[in-house]
């Protein structure tokens, strides 16, 4: 990822990351992303019509599905117009892409991060529903939080909730179209999706090489990494461990995956992940089941990928049915 400089969630140590994390923890629990269940289906169910509707038969499931399905999901969420997507969809790949310069990524955080002060401005003006305004009057009216900081939380929030899952979508379809068998047992029992869930998020990895600063000398394998020095942690090659999984790089939907690291590990483990987990089981199995001919009209090789570095995941998904 391009460095742009996080003031929120993962760019901050505890006492203030333990902050902010508790007054958002409430929102994402299981019982609460339970509760959006419906209105994901509701969402999902519209873009899968859209694809439908008129006797269609080709479609690039990235900007008709893979990406509108979480973006507008976390809108709903935390109560941002879906209506300014094209926005914050582009200054989002600004951010992330491994292509921007850190001078770019920089400036793509800081329009996200004006556009939510305007939209705080215009929301305690006139109230409206979701996380946000939540957060405005229960943290920024208090004092608890500041008109910066809750607008980078907000940023991050709108950023992470839909850039990750939208490339997930994404590569999770390509992959099960390159593995029929497995996408079969995905259509044919429900059972299976959520377990399909968890080994396609350990399979791909697509937040790969979390980045640390390390805060003491510590040794590990026999090298000793620096107070203050950078550390990478490619938790995709962890992912891949055949000391923890039999047979990593095969992909086995019933292989009953745990204990894997795509959500990172610690302090900073992922937030949303109960909500990317409801998000791609629905996605995932909604998509098989109504469009079980769905297949790639060209070949995988052609599509490329997002270069290293970037969240993991293709530009475009083109396919017929
Ligand atoms: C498949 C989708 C997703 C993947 C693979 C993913 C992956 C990750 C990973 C690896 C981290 C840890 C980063 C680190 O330690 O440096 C993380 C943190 C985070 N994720 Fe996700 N994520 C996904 C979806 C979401 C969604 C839907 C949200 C909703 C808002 C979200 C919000 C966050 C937040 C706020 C953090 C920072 C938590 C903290 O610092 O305490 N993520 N995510």
């Amino acid at each position: 990822m391009a460095a742009a400089k996080l003031t929120a969630l993962v760019g901050t140590d505890p006492p203030e990351h333990d902050i902010q994390r508790r007054m958002l923890i409430p929102s994402f629990t299981v019982k609460r992303v339970n509760s959006l269940r419906p209105a994901i289906r509701r969402v999902v169910g519209e873009k899968i019509d859209a694809l439908l509707a008129g006797g269609r038969t080709t479609a690039d499931l990235v900007p008709e599905f893979a990406l509108p399905v979480p973006s507008t999901v976390i809108c709903e969420l935390l109560g941002v117009p879906y209506s300014d997507h094209d926005f914050f969809e582009q200054q989002t790949s600004r951010m992330v892409q491994a292509t921007s310069t850190a001078q770019q990524a920089s400036d793509a955080a800081a329009a996200l991060v004006g556009y939510f002060d305007e939209l705080i401005a215009a929301k305690e003006a006139k109230p409206g529903e979701g996380l946000l305004d939540e957060l405005i009057t229960g943290r920024l009216a208090t004092g608890e939080l500041s008109r910066p900081e809750l607008a980078s939380i907000a940023m991050f929030l709108l950023v992470a909730g839909h850039e990750t899952t939208a490339n997930m979508i994404g590569l999770s379809v390509l992959t099960l179209l390159e593995h029929p068998d497995q996408l079969a047992e995905v259509r044919e029992d429900p059972d299976v999706a959520a377990g399909a869930v968890e080994e396609l998020l350990r399979f791909l990895s697509v937040a790969d090489e979390l980045q640390r600063v390390a805060a003491a000398d510590i040794e590990i394998g026999g090298v000793v990494v620096k107070e203050g020095d950078g550390v990478y942690l490619p938790n995709a090659a962890a992912n891949r461990s055949p000391h923890v999984f039999t047979d990593p790089d095969t992909l086995d939907v019933r292989r009953g995956t745990r204990h894997h690291l795509a959500f990172g590990y610690g302090v900073h483990q992922c937030i949303g992940q109960n909500l990317a987990r409801a998000e791609l089981e629905i996605a995932l199995r909604e998509l098989a089941v109504r469009i079980p001919t769905l297949r790639l009209t060209e070949p995988l090789e052609a599509l490329g990928v997002k270069p290293g570095g970037s969240v993991q995941g293709v530009f475009r998904l083109p396919v017929t049915w």
